[in-house]
């Protein structure tokens, strides 16, 4: 079972995107596909349309060990969602006094080893202890970077967190790649960041670069993977590239 958590601490850069879609990607390719919102902001959960009264347990109430995986586990066509809500805000301070902190989402895990071939982990953007619990729950992290100025400002903090998990909390912990997102290549300017992005980190960088496409930007207000929402969209053909070199390994 690989695990994959998709991070940067920051907003914006197409996290929660490319975690529904590269899932999604996966699932065609017939992988059996968990996906998990670790973020508050519970955006990946609300893109999907399962946000209502009817989930009143989440992802918070597994880190509590007040519910299993298997009691909030929510079916979707193409994979299952363990689902966020507002909940886990009030997560960071309420965790503070708990030995061991880190490991939560890593312990639950142990419910569904081997069930999936696939967790992908949607991080917070921040490198707080929520984020701390997906890279230790994960044995691989993909970092989401836009195509767009300062895309490596901040990095050298998220590698040194990187490190610190690698030598502190999971020694197995590798960055698999890094994605470029929200590509356009009518701009000069994408094209020298994702030119320099290429310089410094050299073939982890995937090959596949997910373009700016607006059908990426509507299908969640559809509630939909880029697959349904528009299966001949730029989005779906890089999407589907991605999750290729990604079962492949990089
Ligand atoms: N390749 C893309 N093309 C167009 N819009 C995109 C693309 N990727 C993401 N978006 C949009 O940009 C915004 C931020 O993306 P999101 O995945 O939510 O980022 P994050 O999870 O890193 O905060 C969302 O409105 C999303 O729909
Ligand atoms: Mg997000």
């Amino acid at each position: 079972m690989r695990k994959i958590a998709f991070t940067n601490q920051k907003g914006g850069v197409g996290k929660t995107t490319t975690t529904i879609n590269t899932g999604a990607g996966l699932s065609n390719l017939g992988y059996k596909v968990l996906l998990v919102d670790m973020d508050p902001q519970a955006n990946l959960t609300y893109s999907l349309k399962l946000h209502s009264n009817r989930i009143d347990k989440n992802i918070y109430h597994v880190l509590k060990s007040e519910a299993t995986i298997e009691e909030i586990v929510i079916k979707h066509k193409s994979f299952d969602i363990i689902p966020s809500s507002i909940d886990l805000s009030g997560a960071e301070m309420e965790l503070v006094n708990i030995p061991a902190r880190e490991m939560l989402l890593k312990d639950a895990f142990m419910e569904i080893e081997s069930k999936y071939d696939f967790v992908l982990i949607d991080c917070p953007p921040n490198l707080g202890v929520l984020t701390l619990n997906a890279f230790t729950a994960a044995n691989e992290l993909i970092i989401v970077l836009q195509s767009e100025y300062l895309a490596l400002h901040g990095l050298s903090k998220l590698m040194d967190v990187i490190q610190v998990v690698q030598r502190r909390l999971n020694k197995d912990l590798k960055v698999e790649g890094i994605v470029c997102t929200l590509y356009d290549n009518r701009k000069n300017l994408n094209r020298e960041v994702v030119g320099h992005i290429r310089d410094y980190f050299g073939a982890k960088v995937f090959n596949t670069v997910i373009r700016d496409n607006v059908a990426l930007a509507e299908a969640p207000s559809h509630h939909k993977t880029i697959f349904e929402y528009d299966g001949e969209s730029n989005g779906a053909h890089d999407y589907q590239m991605l999750a290729k070199e990604i079962r492949n390994g990089h």
